[in-house]
């Protein structure tokens, strides 16, 4: 471990089949006036929604409704519900859904009585929040993003082509999260592995960096195989408990901010994901998908080492009397297959990507430094043709 830091994660979570039941006891930590934000129906046709309304009425709630939120959340949506928010003076943000929900109600949070443009503020210039914030709480209901007990929020410019993401302070985080793992049955198949796989993504993303011996990567691997094992059982059976409840849990700690602490991250599948998905508003998982492969193709010789580690101790590659590229290559082979038993995107065209776009995508990439390889925008350019 090389690096200083601080960890404090301040999100209590309830996690389990009955953990819904703790939701009234939280919401009298709360004033009156709840706005319950959710997405475009699938709170309504599962019957969370009336459980929900049944306990705000029970606990003497009023109650702001903000459905309606999309996937990939906008800017444009962000300034409707910051108005509702500031216009109500709500006392509780209560997201019910997944991570475009989650993202768009700490949007909410931060923007509601922000003097400036919150799009301007938060997600181009990146500045810290300067006025009050609304507390949020979660009910999760699509496993993926992590955003249930971090700060993160993504919030899509349409008109800018840009996606964005901002990594907000503790003040941000959920005040708490209710994490049962049979309201995510009802997802879609399509949805479901595009979750799979940006958990491993996340994973991957703080996983190849740094060249010292951090307890962080011992995690990660623990953390991979598990996913790999769950994520097996669970597209042959949605409704294995113990493999949901595991990928729940596992996809919480790959983004909670623990695995990255004392270690730089890489995070360029997300910002081209991310670019990808500015332009053809995709489904998250399945833009990392898409270019994952290509892209670790194209950074393996400048991390060939933690490569090579990967391959033996995730994928069970035997690496005896080898050469290390050919280790570290069936690795990269090994996780190719998985994608596709799981059934997630292979390819950028899969998701949209033509010829035509990619010079605009690459320029709406963010290029970060914390990985093995800066890349150029023209790198970025031509790791998008490898994955088309
Ligand atoms: O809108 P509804 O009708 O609710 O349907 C949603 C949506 O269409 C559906 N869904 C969710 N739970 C369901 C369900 N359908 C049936 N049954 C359920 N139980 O699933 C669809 C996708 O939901 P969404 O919230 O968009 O997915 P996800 O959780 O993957 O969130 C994606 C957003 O999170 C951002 C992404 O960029 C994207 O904007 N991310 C946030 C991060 C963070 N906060 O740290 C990090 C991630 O890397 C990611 O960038
Ligand atoms: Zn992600």
């Amino acid at each position: 471990m090389l690096g200083n830091f601080v960890y404090c994660n301040p999100t209590k979570l309830y996690f389990g089949e009955n953990s819904l039941d703790n939701l009234e006891g939280e919401l009298k930590n709360y004033g009156k006036k709840v706005m319950l934000v959710y997405g475009g129906g699938s709170i309504k046709r599962t019957g969370l929604y009336d459980s929900i309304i049944a306990i705000l009425k029970k606990c003497g709630k009023t109650v702001i409704e903000d459905g309606g939120v999309m996937p990939n959340p906008t800017s444009v949506k962000l300034e409707e519900g910051a108005k509702i928010a500031r216009e109500n003076n709500v006392d509780l943000i209560l997201a019910v859904g997944g991570g475009s929900v989650i993202d768009y109600s700490k949007a909410v949070s931060v923007s509601a009585y922000c003097e400036d443009d919150p799009w301007e503020k938060y997600f181009i210039r990146f500045e810290d929040v300067s006025c009050k914030v609304i507390p949020v709480g979660c009910v999760l209901t699509m496993v993926g993003t992590g955003s249930e007990m971090n700060g993160g929020s993504v919030i899509t410019n349409h008109e800018q082509k840009l996606k964005i993401g901002h990594v907000f302070g503790e003040n941000v985080f959920p005040k708490f999260s209710i994490l049962n793992p049979v309201l995510t049955y009802t997802l879609p198949k399509k949805q479901m592995v595009a979750g799979f796989f940006d958990i491993m993504s996340h994973i991957l993303e703080q996983y190849f960096s740094g060249t010292d011996d951090n307890t962080s990567d011992y995690i990660m691997e623990g953390l991979l195989k598990s996913l790999i094992h769950s994520a097996k059982i669970a597209v042959k059976n949605p409704e294995d408990y113990e493999a949901r409840s595991n990928i729940m849990w596992i996809a919480t700690w790959a983004l909670n901010t623990l695995v990255a602490k004392g270690k730089t991250t890489d995070w360029m599948v997300h910002m081209i994901g991310q670019a990808i998905g500015a332009y053809t508003d995709a489904t998250h998982g399945m833009t990392l998908s898409a270019v994952s492969l290509a892209y670790y193709r194209y950074i393996m010789p400048y991390g060939l080492d933690k490569f090579a580690r990967y391959a033996v101790n995730v994928w069970g590659v035997n690496a005896e009397c080898r050469d290390k590229k050919d280790v570290a290559e069936e690795g990269l082979e090994k996780m190719g297959e998985f994608m596709r038993e799981i059934g997630v995107a292979m390819r950028s065209s899969e998701v949209g990507v033509t010829e035509e776009i990619i010079p605009g995508v690459a320029k709406a990439t963010l290029i970060m430094d914390g990985g093995y390889k800066v890349l150029t925008t023209k790198e970025v350019e031509q790791i998008l043709r490898d994955s088309l």
